[in-house]
């Protein structure tokens, strides 16, 4: 007898890096939650004759029923003989649901999709398919338009999954919650009482082995395009009208919509890393790694000052920066409230508010209160919250929740076509007068926390929180 329903996942790209450090993973986390679905089976594929066992990391459970497959993403002859190995499935299930996870170098994207659509991979007769995508999507706008029409000429919107690992994260997934669930946040979000924000996604490794990509993307393509836009939306949209993919997805293009053009002059701070050494460790500059050219001059820092030009941002200032090789690896949005003046102390200081993201999960207030014993002196303290504090492993791998989503048919943490591609409009002119403009690009350290110029966008009235691994502390010389 049939049995009721398979569920292949195929892998493009599975000797790949992502497959290991991220996809079995997750996929081995969904089998340890029980979570994934009945009956899956993997097929990965590569363009090379095995060797290993590609398998290997993955579990058992799951291992032992996956597939290679060698395919060519140009040979359109493999897809065929994909079809025939993916149809012999009908013999023993009577649906069949087919996930497409590309995971492969962004250039064999276009063909692998028309690929699938030539031997309607995308028709949903008996059971689904949906198609995920990684970063980057697209280098531009316009490529990103290309890519867009090549999948819709094909597959519907709600068929379309793509990939930003950080819409996965709980601590991600919980700013509109936090936001909009409390009023004593929600009541005070806007430019009366806020008085700048701050976002930072601090990384401590290097660029690993990824030389060659990361000379053509840099961390404005690599982290500001994507993770940090849709962090910035997160924290500056509007309420949407219900909880659902659509609603919220509709209020997040809203913010790009409104961004203020860049002044890519005063605003803007690209550094690179070099060498450094310490007592315990050397640390190559960027420059030294394979794939990058030696002199080159691709972004490892990247800091701007941005304006959101509506009723509720009105000249309130997001600054955001992102490296490699900076001291730790931290990401938070930081939320600096306005100095109200009162009849108690004019020594009070304002209110933060820090969403943190990574590691060390949580939420911080300081706030001020009466020093005990004393009539005019006052106490900055903080209230904070640790996802830890929930219990051991409380927080899921984003992975794990987006492949868990995507089985489940919810877009809601995926991107959306005009999103990607309004993104790359914000990027296309900073990366344009970086070219044309020879913009400078300032050197730090590895291991220090960027260029030092990085703090003139903020004109000396502030400066940028220096965090550390606890959520608690900051300041440059706590232990990282
Ligand atoms: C990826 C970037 O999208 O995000 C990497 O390509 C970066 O360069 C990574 O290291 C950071 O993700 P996370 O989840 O470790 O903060």
């Amino acid at each position: 007898m049939k049995k009721s329903t398979a569920n292949i996942f195929i892998i493009f790209g599975v000797t790949g890096d992502l497959t290991n450090r991220k996809l079995f993973p997750a996929l081995n986390d969904l089998i340890k939650s029980k979570n994934l679905p009945k009956n899956t089976i993997i097929y990965g594929c590569g363009r090379k004759n095995l060797k290993n066992n590609v398998f290997k990391n993955l579990n058992p459970k799951i291992s032992s029923s996956a597939k290679y497959i060698k395919l060519n993403p140009l040979e359109t002859n493999d897809f065929k003989k994909l079809r025939t190995k993916i149809d012999i499935n009908k013999d023993n299930f009577k649906k069949i649901n087919i996930v497409f996870y590309l995971s492969t170098p962004p250039s064999a994207y276009q063909f692998i999709i028309k690929n699938l659509i030539s031997y309607n991979f995308n028709k949903e007769n008996n059971g689904f398919s949906r198609i995920v995508i990684e970063k980057p999507f697209g280098e531009d706008q316009n490529s990103s338009k290309r890519l867009n029409k090549i999948l819709k000429d094909g597959f519907k919107e709600n068929q379309i999954y793509r990939i930003d690992h950080y819409l996965g994260k709980e601590t991600v997934q919980n700013i509109l919650v936090s936001r909009f669930s409390n009023l004593v946040f929600k009541a005070l979000w806007n430019n009366n009482f806020i008085s700048y924000v701050e976002i930072t996604a601090a990384e401590k490794i290097g660029i690993e082995r990824r030389g060659e990509y990361y000379e053509s993307a840099g961390a404005i393509k690599d982290m500001f395009q994507n993770h940090l836009l849709e962090l910035l939306c997160l924290t500056a949209m509007e309420e949407p009208k219900e909880n659902s993919s659509e609603s919220i997805r509709d209020e997040k293009i809203k913010v790009l919509q409104k961004i203020k053009s860049i002044d890519y002059k005063a605003h803007i701070i690209r550094g690179q890393y070099t060498r450094s050494e310490n007592s315990k460790k050397t640390y190559k500059g960027y420059r030294d790694n394979e794939g990058v050219d030696k002199r080159s001059k691709t972004e490892t820092f990247f800091a701007c000052k941005l304006f959101i030009e509506n009723e509720r941002w009105k000249d309130i200032p997001f600054f955001i920066r992102t490296g490699k090789r900076l001291p730790t690896k931290v990401t938070e949005i930081v939320v600096n409230f306005k100095r109200n003046h009162n009849v108690f102390s004019d020594k009070n200081q304002n209110n933060v508010l820090i969403f943190r993201i990574q590691p060390d999960e949580g939420l911080l207030v300081k706030f001020n209160l009466k020093k005990p014993g004393d009539k005019t002196e006052l106490l900055n303290k903080n209230l904070e919250f640790h996802y830890k504090k929930l219990g051991k492993d409380i927080i899921s791998n984003a992975y794990e929740t987006l492949i868990l989503d995507v089985f489940n048919g919810n877009t809601m943490l995926f991107s959306r076509s005009d999103f990607v591609e309004k993104a790359w409009e914000i990027v296309d002119p900073i990366v344009k007068s970086i070219k044309t403009k020879n913009s400078k690009l300032y050197a730090y350290k590895a291991g220090s926390w960027g260029p030092r110029k990085a703090d003139d966008i903020f004109r000396n009235e502030n400066t940028w929180r220096y965090p550390c691994k606890n959520l608690v502390e900051d300041g440059e010389t706590c232990e990282l």
